[in-house]
């Protein structure tokens, strides 16, 4: 039986920065202390920069030990890691350079392949080789458990790079795949994890703004099972919870 999704609902996207870069800190915490690491999956869009500025702003910042904290990305556009549109270089300018987190804990999708596809391949690799360091007998059915998933609502109700009508999304057995991203902003290939990653996770936070994302959201949150957007088959076997600003209630 799945949790049902918790909502918290906040006057502002500062406010709600606010509050899951705090809730973020308490499970950081909480993973360290059971089981030495924390694992983080890092969302794109304009939506977490404020997050990620309220985790590299103290006194937020050295709760968490960035030193068994690891980060991932859910989601990459195929564009080089310096380029303003890359969620790499997001979380690099707005966390990643202003907190001590290790160069080899930060495993970014490397965009710099022959293509979107090839990287894809080798993100997957990296991700079978930190979760899986014996690789070997891999059955089809293995996948990893990240600590906490971040993601972000598209107006059409995408979420990471799983865009509505996608293949990827019909996914079972890849941990990450390419998609061409032409329905995307900016509309370039994209590199992105697929449903049963993302569904493996112990807990995945939602962080949505903007009166824009309403319909989209309500249809999520109240009919889960029928509504027609990707975002909604976001279903973890851990927690599900969505950070909003009001203007979505
Ligand atoms: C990306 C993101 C994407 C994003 C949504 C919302 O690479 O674009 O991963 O899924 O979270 O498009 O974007 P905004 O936060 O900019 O509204």
């Amino acid at each position: 039986m799945k949790r049902k999704a918790e909502i918290r609902s906040y006057p502002s996207l500062p406010e709600l920065s606010l509050a899951a870069a705090e809730f973020i800190a308490d499970l950081a915490e909480a993973s360290i202390k059971e089981r030495n690491i924390f694992t983080l999956v890092l969302s794109g869009g304009s939506t977490p920069r404020l997050l990620y500025e309220e985790l590299a702003r103290q006194p937020i910042a050295k709760r968490i030990d960035w030193q068994k904290t690891h980060l991932f990305w859910g989601d990459e556009r195929y564009v080089p890691k310096d380029n303003p549109e890359s969620n790499f270089a997001l979380a690099f300018q707005s966390l990643i350079a202003k907190v001590d987190v290790p160069p080899a804990n930060i495993h970014r999708i490397v965009t710099e392949s022959r293509s979107a596809h090839a990287a894809a391949e080798a993100y997957e690799k990296t991700l079978r080789r930190f979760f899986r360091p014996t690789a070997g007998s891999e059955e089809d059915t293995y996948f990893p458990s990240f600590d906490l998933v971040l993601l972000g609502l598209g107006r059409d109700g995408h979420t990471a790079s799983l865009f509505p009508g996608d293949a990827a999304l019909e996914e079972k057995y890849r941990w990450v795949v390419a998609v061409d991203g032409a329905s995307a902003s900016p509309p370039v290939p994209r590199i992105t994890l697929t449903f049963p990653v993302l569904n493996k996770a112990r807990c995945v936070i939602f962080l949505a703004s903007g009166s824009n994302k309403r319909e989209v959201f309500q249809r999520i949150v109240n009919n889960p099972e029928t509504a027609p957007y990707p975002a909604a088959r976001v279903r973890p076997s851990g927690r599900l919870l969505w950070f909003i600003d009001e203007r979505l209630v």
